[in-house]
C-alpha cells in the first residue's frame, strides 16, 4: 500500500498501524467489499463514510477480526493478522463499539469495562484502575454502578465506546457511535471521539453519516460505495469530490433538472 498517499498535516504521529489490503468479502453472491485499501495510524481519526450497504460494518468486522476476508490481508504493524479472531485481534490492541452497543446487559457499566480490560490481557487491579479513568473522562463516573439495562439510549452509546477504549487499544474502531442522538449529543460526542487519541493514544477508525461532523473530527476519510473505494483523502478533497457529493450527499447533478 502506498503510504506516501497518507496526508500527514504537522508531523506524522510515530506510533503503530494498521492496514488493510486489497480487501474482498463475499456473502455468496453479495460482494459487501471489492478490493479495499485502508490504513489507520495510532494517534489520528480516520473517517469512514458511504451510504447504507456501502460496506463500512463490513470492513469494522474485518479489521477487527470478526470476519475473515475472503480475499486481502490485515496487517497490524507490517505482520499479517488476517486470520486472527476478534479476541486474539482485541488483545493486539484492535478495540471497537458495535452499531448496536450489544453490552452485557445485566451486569453494571462499571463491570462492562473491567471484561474489556481483562480481556485486553490486564490485572483486575489494572482494569478496574483503567475502567474508572475512562468512566470519569466520559463523564460516566455516576452510572457505573448501573445495570447496563437501565442506561438512557445516549448514555448506552456512550458506555459502548467506554468499554472499547476500556482494553486500552491501540485503535479504536466506532461505528457510527453517535447513531440516535439529537445535534447537542452528538456534537458532545464528537468533541469526546476527537480527543481520544491524545488523551490514550490511539488511531480512531469513525463511521458517521453525518458530514458537517465528519469534516470537524476527522484528519483522514475513506469513502466507500457499493463495496469500492469512492474517494480518499483529506476532509476539504473529499467534501469537493463530484463522485461523493453525488454518492453520498445524493446530488444530483446540475444539468440533472427534474424532481
Ligand atoms: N452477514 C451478512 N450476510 C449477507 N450479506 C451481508 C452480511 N453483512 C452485510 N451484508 C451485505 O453486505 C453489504 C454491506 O453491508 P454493510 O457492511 O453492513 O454496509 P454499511 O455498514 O455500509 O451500511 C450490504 O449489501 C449488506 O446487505
Ligand atoms: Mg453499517
Amino acid at each position: 500500500m502506498d503510504r506516501a498517499s497518507m496526508p500527514a498535516p504537522g508531523a506524522a504521529p510515530a506510533g503503530r498501524v494498521l492496514e488493510a489490503e486489497n480487501i474482498h468479502v463475499a456473502f455468496g453472491g453479495i460482494h459487501a467489499l471489492s478490493g479495499v485499501d485502508m490504513t489507520l495510524q495510532q494517534g489520528i481519526v480516520t473517517g469512514l463514510i458511504g451510504p447504507n450497504g456501502a460496506g463500512k460494518t463490513t470492513m469494522v468486522n474485518v479489521l477487527s477480526g470478526f470476519q475473515r476476508p475472503t480475499r486481502g490481508r490485515i496487517l497490524l504493524d507490517g505482520a499479517d493478522v488476517s486470520r486472527l479472531g476478534p479476541q486474539r485481534m482485541a488483545r493486539a490492541g484492535v478495540g471497537r463499539s458495535f452499531q448496536a452497543a450489544r453490552l452485557f446487559r445485566d451486569m453494571t457499566v462499571q463491570q462492562n469495562l473491567m471484561v474489556a480490560g481483562i480481556g485486553g490481557g490486564r490485572s483486575r487491579r489494572a482494569a478496574a484502575a483503567l475502567a474508572a479513568d475512562i468512566l470519569s473522562w466520559m463523564g460516566l463516573s455516576a452510572v457505573a454502578g448501573q445495570r447496563c439495562d437501565s442506561l438512557s439510549y445516549g448514555n448506552e452509546r456512550r458506555v459502548g465506546i467506554a468499554r472499547a477504549l476500556a482494553l486500552g487499544p491501540a485503535f479504536v474502531l466506532l461505528d457510527e457511535p453517535a447513531s440516535g442522538m439529537n445535534e447537542a449529543e452528538c456534537d458532545a460526542l464528537m468533541h469526546t471521539i476527537a480527543a481520544i487519541p491524545q488523551r490514550f493514544g490511539a488511531g480512531v477508525l469513525l463511521i458517521e453519516h453525518n458530514m458537517r461532523v465528519v469534516m470537524g473530527v476527522c484528519r483522514h476519510i475513506l469513502v466507500l460505495d457499493g463495496g469500492r473505494s469512492l474517494a480518499e483523502g483529506p476532509p476539504e478533497a473529499v467534501q469537493n469530490d463530484p463522485d461523493v457529493r453525488r454518492a453520498y450527499l445524493g446530488e444530483k447533478s446540475p444539468a440533472g433538472g427534474a424532481a
